[in-house]
């Protein structure tokens, strides 16, 4: 009720009383929607491409060395000791400015290789750090030529069967544009791509051939953390998991807000999570997204559910609303689907007595 006092509060003067409405105040365009010619493909020089590699996740610990190799070292990479095709292989796709030697890339390398797969770390940082919207029309190019690394190693046994992609921010449009490439090239689908908050700056208002999208897989997931700032909004995925209504998260101290960047990574820690906690994440089915904004789909009949991580059921699909806590590991079990445990309202309700403890 706070914003309409307020609203009463700097109306008084006029005699009127207005409440929030969508009619009234209409709704968030998103941080930077458009991008004029950021869906034109850039020219990427060939010699460039010896910067575009994969980096070889090796056994062990966070910070051993891993094997790179470049856009014509695909062969090589096939024999590398840390690969046997005949395990599920992960690509992971940083966003903006990332690099596999962050603790983005190093931190999934560690879990996906602990879980049995092949893990190939790419490095997109040469293309990424420029102004974001020639990075974003960079990507479109360089998921071509990724896609043509991939097509050599499908020659050497790589099943796009057995192969997934993670791409996080901008990187959850360059695993799309992987994708549609690789179909293109090679007929095949991939088995699996994840969307870890898709950007939405340059994305947000283009359509299924120039953003992620189902079409690009057999099967696409999305996590939502921030849908109206460096996220987009759309539930473009077969399975699209509204994150705590996907606009904010809760702080990990949770009076702290957790705004724009913070909310954004989320979708990284959670899938973290989501990997070293199997069906941990359970998320209920709801009728739009705005429902999921409005944290409004508790209690339906029946209530539907999905998981996130790696259990995923692939024919449950939709846009799902998923409770969270406020800190690592984040996730609530069973106990999310209740809607006295949604964040927001049991921690910041001043009609609970509890509330002001917590100062
Ligand atoms: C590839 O995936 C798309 C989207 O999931 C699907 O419509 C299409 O039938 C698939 N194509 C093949 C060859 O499996
Ligand atoms: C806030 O707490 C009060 C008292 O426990 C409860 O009756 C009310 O339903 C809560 N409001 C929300 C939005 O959860």
């Amino acid at each position: 009720m706070f914003p309409v006092y307020l609203l009463c509060v700097l109306f008084v003067s006029e005699a009127v009383c207005m409440y929030s409405s969508k009619a009234l105040e209409g709704y968030p365009a998103g941080y930077l929607a458009d991008c004029p010619g950021t869906a034109i493909p850039q020219h990427i020089p060939l010699e460039d491409l010896n910067y575009l590699t994969i980096h070889v996740q090796g056994k062990g610990n966070f910070f051993n060395l891993k094997n790179k190799y470049n856009y014509y070292q695909m062969k090589n990479l096939a024999k590398d000791p840390q690969i046997d095709f005949k395990k599920p292989t992960v690509m992971y796709v940083g966003g903006f400015l990332d690099h596999p030697q962050l603790p983005f890339a190093m931190t999934i390398g560690v879990v996906y290789k602990k879980l049995g797969y092949n893990v190939l770390l790419l490095d997109t940082n040469r293309f990424t750090t420029v102004a974001y919207p020639v990075a974003a029309a960079n990507m479109r190019t360089i998921g071509k030529r990724v896609a043509e690394m991939l097509a050599i190693l499908s020659k050497f046994g790589l099943d796009p069967k057995k192969l997934e992609l993670v791409g996080l921010s901008l990187g959850g449009h360059t695993i799309s544009f992987i994708a549609k490439n690789y179909r293109f090239q090679t007929g095949m689908n991939i088995s699996r791509i994840t969307g870890l908050d898709p950007s939405g700056p340059c994305f947000r208002n283009l359509g299924p051939e120039d953003r992620l999208d189902q079409t690009d897989a057999d099967f696409v997931d999305v996590i939502e953390t921030n849908i109206d700032g460096y996220g987009m909004a759309a539930p473009v995925g077969h399975v699209n998991f509204y994150v705590n209504g996907g606009e904010f998260q809760p702080g990990d101290i949770f009076w702290a807000p957790c705004n724009v960047v913070c909310s954004h990574i989320r979708a990284f820690t959670i899938w973290i999570s989501a990997l070293l906690n199997p069906n941990s994440f359970i998320a209920m089915k709801c009728d739009s997204v705005q429902e999921a904004r409005n944290k409004d789909c508790y209690d339906k009949n029946p209530v539907v559910t999905n998981i996130v991580g790696l259990n995923t059921d692939r024919n449950t699909q939709g846009i799902f609303y998923l409770a969270t806590e406020n800190n690592f590991p984040y996730f609530m079990g069973l106990k999310g689907l209740k809607k006295e445990n949604e964040f927001f309202d049991s921690k910041l309700n001043l009609s609970k007595d509890t509330s002001w403890s917590f100062f």
